[in-house]
C-alpha cells in the first residue's frame, strides 16, 4: 500500500514536489508562494504549453532545490458528491507522477485550494489520500517481473503538506479504511482455485485474531444440524465443505446492532445449469459481497464505532457434479420454508436466505444489510455506476443512499412492490428460486430474499455491476473493486450516531 503521511513542511530530501494549480476563467492560479514558480508557470500557461485543464500537468526541473517540480491542475468538486473530484484529481496525479519516476513526493495542500475546489479542507485532505492509495493498487502478485523491471523506481511515499490541525488523524482513518478496501480487493481478485470456502473461513479467523474481533465458523456438520438446506443444496456438488462464517464487533456503548451478510460464492460455474464459457472466469469474484462485508468488518474493528456489528458469510462454490443439486430439486431452508430450484445458477439467493434467517433470528439486529453479486440483470439495469437497493423499509434506505453519495459508492433504489411476488410462485414448493421470465430479475431476486427476513428492517444491495469492472476507472482498479467497504463503513458511522 502506498505510504501517505502529513507534514507541515516540505521535505528536504524529497525527489519531487507537486504544486496544485487551478484554472479559473482565463487565469491560472498556483498554490505556491515561490516567485520563480509563479513566474515560470504563468509563462508556460500564456504560451499554451500548459492549459490548466483538470488532470493536466507540466514539469519543471531544478527549482528551489528540487529535482522535479510538477504543476498539476485540479478540478472542482460538485456539491452533491463532496470529495469525489478530489479523489479523481489524486488518481490522475498518480499517472502524471509515474512518468517522472520519483519514489517519494511532497504534495502541497492548503486551505485556499480547498475553498477554490469547493471542498472542506478536511475533506480535501481525506479524499486526496483516498484517491492516491486506492488509485495506486494493482493485483499483480502473480506476474513474475523481470529483474530489469523490478529495479524501476516506483512511487512509494507521498507527504501531504498541510497546516490543517488534525490532518494526521484524518489521514490515519483514511489509511485504515483504504487498507480494508485493498484487503477486500485482494480477496476478491484471488482465483477460485486458491480461495475456497474452507480457506475463506481460515482467512477470516486469522484476520479476527490479528485485529481482535471474534470469529465463529460453522462446519458442514453444524450446518446440517441447523437445517440450512439452501447452503447445503448449493454445496452439494462441491469438493469442499460449506462454511458459515460469523464475526462480531461489540461496543459497550452501542445502542444498535447492525447485521451485515455477504454472498460468499467462491466460484460460480452455474452448477448443472452451467454458465457459458465466455467470461466465466469473472465468477471467481462471485464472493465480492463477502469481500465487502469482511473488508468492512476489518475497518470497523479498527475504527470501533459505537455500534454492535455482526457479519455473516455463507461460503461455498457452485459446481456441476454427480452429487450436485438439480433443477426441480426442492430444498428445506433454515426457516422451514421450501424452495423449488428451477435454475441452479440462481444460487446466491439460496445461501443468503439461510444466512439472513439465521442471523436475524439469532442476533435480533436493528438493521440487516446484505451485499451480493446476485444478478446479471443488475448490470443490464444500472451498468457499473450504481448498485441496486431493495428494501422493506424505505426510511432505512435514506441513510444508505446518503452514505452512497458521500463515499461515491452509489446505490439506486428499485421498487419492491408486492406484485413482483407472483413471478416467484412455485407449483411444488413455497417459492421458486427464479422468476418466471427474465423481467425484473434484480427485483425478483430481492423479493425471494424478503421471504427470509421475517418482516424485519432489511436492505439488499445487488453489487453485480459495481463489484467488478471490465477495465480500470478513476481510482478503481479493473476486476474486483472492493465496492461496498467504504459504503458500509460510512453507513455504520451514520447509524452509530
Ligand atoms: N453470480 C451470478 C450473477 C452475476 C452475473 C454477477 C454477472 C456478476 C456478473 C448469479 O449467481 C447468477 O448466475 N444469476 C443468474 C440468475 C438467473 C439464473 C435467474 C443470472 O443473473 O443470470
Ligand atoms: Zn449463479
Ligand atoms: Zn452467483
Amino acid at each position: 500500500m502506498l505510504k501517505v503521511s502529513v507534514s507541515k513542511e516540505i521535505g528536504k530530501s524529497t525527489q519531487a514536489l507537486i504544486i496544485p494549480a487551478y484554472k479559473e476563467k482565463k487565469n491560472i492560479k498556483l498554490y505556491s508562494s515561490s516567485a520563480v514558480l509563479n513566474e515560470q508557470t504563468e509563462k508556460l500557461f500564456k504560451r499554451g504549453e500548459f492549459d490548466g485543464a483538470p488532470g493536466s500537468s507540466v514539469k519543471l526541473y531544478d527549482i528551489d532545490g528540487y529535482e522535479t517540480v510538477v504543476i498539476f491542475a485540479m478540478g472542482k468538486n460538485k456539491d452533491k458528491y463532496p470529495g469525489e473530484e478530489s479523489r479523481r484529481n489524486a488518481n490522475s496525479m498518480l499517472a502524471q507522477i509515474s512518468k517522472y519516476k520519483s519514489a517519494d513526493i511532497d504534495l502541497r495542500m492548503i486551505d485556499e485550494l480547498a475553498t477554490d475546489l469547493n471542498a472542506e479542507p478536511a475533506k480535501l485532505i481525506a479524499a486526496t489520500a483516498e484517491g492516491l492509495i486506492l488509485g495506486n493498487y494493482k493485483f499483480d502478485k502473480y506476474i513474475t517481473k523481470s529483474k530489469e523491471e523490478s529495479k524501476k523506481r516506483r512511487l512509494e511515499k507521498v507527504s501531504l503538506i498541510t497546516e490543517l490541525p488534525k490532518s494526521s488523524s484524518i489521514v490515519n482513518e483514511v489509511k485504515q479504511i483504504c487498507e480494508s478496501v485493498i484487503y477486500a480487493r485482494d480477496l476478491i481478485n484471488e482465483p477460485g482455485g486458491v480461495i475456497n470456502s474452507e480457506k475463506l473461513a481460515d482467512e477470516v479467523k486469522a484476520k479476527g485474531k490479528e485485529l481482535g474481533f471474534s470469529v465463529n465458523v460453522f462446519n458442514k456438520k453444524k450446518i446440517e444440524e441447523l437445517g440450512m438446506g439452501g447452503l447445503l443444496g448449493v454445496n452439494a456438488g462441491s469438493a469442499y465443505e460449506p462454511r458459515l462464517i460469523i464475526a462480531e464487533h461489540k461496543h459497550e456503548k452501542a445502542k444498535k446492532t447492525l447485521l451485515m451478510v455477504g454472498k460468499g460464492v467462491t466460484f460460480d460455474s452455474g452448477g448443472i445449469s452451467l454458465k457459458p464459457g465466455s467470461k466465466m472466469w469473472e465468477m471467481k469474484m462471485d464472493m465480492a459481497g463477502s469481500g465487502a462485508v469482511i473488508g468492512a468488518m476489518t475497518a470497523i474493528a479498527k475504527l470501533k464505532p459505537k455500534l454492535n456489528v455482526v457479519m455473516i458469510v455463507p461460503a461455498t462454490d457452485n459446481m456441476p457434479d454427480a452429487c450436485a443439486q438439480k433443477p426441480g430439486d426442492i430444498l428445506k431452508m433454515y426457516n422451514g420454508k421450501t424452495v423449488e430450484v428451477d435454475n441452479t445458477d440462481a444460487e446466491g439467493r439460496l445461501i443468503l436466505a439461510d444466512a439472513l434467517a439465521y442471523g436475524i433470528e439469532t442476533y435480533k439486529p436493528d438493521v440487516t444489510v446484505d451485499l451480493a453479486t446476485l444478478t446479471g440483470a443488475c448490470v443490464v439495469a444500472l451498468g457499473y455506476h450504481a448498485a441496486a437497493l431493495l428494501t422493506n423499509n424505505d426510511e432505512l434506505a435514506a441513510d444508505m443512499l446518503a452514505a452512497g453519495d458521500e463515499s461515491f459508492e452509489r446505490v439506486w433504489q428499485m421498487p419492491a412492490f408486492d406484485e413482483y411476488d407472483k413471478q416467484i410462485k412455485s407449483n411444488f414448493a413455497d417459492v421458486k428460486n427464479v422468476g418466471s421470465g427474465r423481467d425484473a430479475g434484480t427485483i425478483t431476486a430481492g423479493k425471494f430474499l424478503e421471504r427470509f427476513v421475517d418482516s424485519k428492517p432489511w436492505i439488499h444491495i445487488d453489487i453485480a455491476g459495481t463489484a467488478m469492472l471490465p477495465s480500470a476507472r478513476d481510482y478503481s482498479c479493473e476486476a474486483g473493486t472492493g465496492y461496498g467497504v467504504r459504503l458500509l463503513v460510512e453507513y455504520a458511522k451514520r447509524i452509530a450516531k
